[in-house]
């Protein structure tokens, strides 16, 4: 089977060795995401293990879609009784590039039309569809004139840890921070401290990292749990896996924390950890006043940044100031604004853009001397 996990851009690569890295194979980086093959667990293996992806899409059929009827008929002819049953509801989503069919919502809507009525014409009875919480997430492409369909496995964004009880302003989606930290070089063992942390989001992936902690172990359950296949046999079969992932984990880790000026923020983050399971170093500080780890480690951080920023010159020219004076150690800074690599005045060692959502940011790492 050929599965595509998703990720957010510029966050390929860094997906694509962690896919390697967890021995999936015929590992390729595409645009948006990641392709590998293997057995049906192999992708549920994904979702239980992956930190980057943010969706792990089974591929079931690619066929000619110059027009409305041959998606129809292209998708009728896919037989989806092992992933969905007419009590069962139903969401698709669609996207398409260069191609004659223009209309992401009328090629959803003619994906879902084939879909049920060939439940219909076989069971007598169709899926409703549940655009919010659906049991199976259908997804098809058009890409020059050609359709490919996929199911969901993960059910909602792989994003969603479950450990993120509470936000702050501007929380990081916990796949970015994900990638963030293996973009960064960080080899795990080294003190990490995210200077500011908002909600956390960085230090506790930092810490499950480290400690191997399957992100997936923290999510109550997967799309695939839904599906009228998931027997008994798979459910063992799941259960071993979460089972091995469990005796890989790792009772210690690293020095890790994460400060903020807001105390709201730290107590956010706080009961995040909690969450997770993890124990870290909370504090309230000040950027300005962050300090050097021994042994010298990593800063990684993502400044506030936008209109709604006052006085972020001065903000970005302290916080600069602090870096400069960390010898030894990396500073890694998600950076939204130019501003901030402009006030660090230093040449970095990395620069690399990657997308938070909308927004176009660069990922820059110094080496402090
Ligand atoms: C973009 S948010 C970080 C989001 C975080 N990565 C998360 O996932 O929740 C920026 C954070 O910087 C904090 N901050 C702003 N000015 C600060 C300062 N002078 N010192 C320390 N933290 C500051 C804000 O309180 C906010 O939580």
């Amino acid at each position: 089977m050929r599965f595509f996990a998703t990720a957010a851009a510029g966050t390929e690569g860094a997906l694509r060795d962690e896919l390697r890295e967890a021995r999936f194979r015929e590992v390729r980086a595409d645009r948006g995401g990641v392709h590998f093959e293997g057995p049906i667990e192999e992708g549920m293996r994904a979702c239980l293990e992956s930190r980057i992806a943010v969706r792990i899409l089974a591929q079931l059929a690619e066929f000619e879609a110059p027009n409305e009827d041959a998606l129809y008929e292209g998708v009728k002819a896919v037989d989806l009784s092992y992933y969905l049953e007419p009590k069962r509801t139903l969401a698709v989503r669609a996207a398409c590039k260069d191609s004659r069919l223009t209309h992401t919502q009328y090629i959803a809507q003619k994906t879902k039309d084939a879909i049920v009525d060939e439940q219909r014409r076989q069971y007598g009875a169709r899926s409703n569809v549940d655009l919010d919480d659906p049991d199976l997430g259908v997804f098809v492409h058009v890409v020059r004139d050609r359709a490919t369909l996929y199911v969901d496995l993960a059910g909602e964004s792989l994003h969603r840890r479950g450990y993120r009880k509470r936000i702050e302003e501007a929380p990081l989606k916990e796949t970015l921070a994900a990638a963030m930290l293996r973009l960064a070089g960080w080899d795990r063992a080294t003190p990490l401290v995210d200077p500011m942390c908002g909600s956390g989001t960085i230090p506790i992936e930092a810490a499950l990292w480290a400690r191997d902690v399957a992100p997936g172990l923290l999510r109550p359950r997967h799309g695939f749990e839904r599906w009228p296949s998931h027997d008994e046999t798979r459910k063992r079969r799941i259960a071993e896996m979460r089972e091995a992932a469990r005796a890989r984990m790792k009772s210690e880790g690293p020095f890790i924390a994460g400060s903020d000026v807001s105390a709201q923020a730290i107590e956010t983050a706080k009961q995040n950890a909690k969450a997770a399971g993890v124990r870290l170093h909370f504090s309230r500080a000040e950027v300005r006043d962050v300090e050097a780890t021994e042994p010298a480690g990593f800063i990684v951080t993502n400044p506030p940044y936008g209109e709604r920023l006052a006085g972020g010159e001065e903000l970005y020219r302290g916080m600069a100031e602090a870096f400069r004076r960390l010898s030894g150690h990396t500073v890694v800074i998600l950076a939204g604004t130019p501003e901030i690599p402009r006030a660090m005045r230093i040449r970095p060692m990395m620069e690399h853009t990657v997308w938070n959502g909308p927004i176009e940011c660069r990922l820059f790492s110094y080496s402090i001397r």
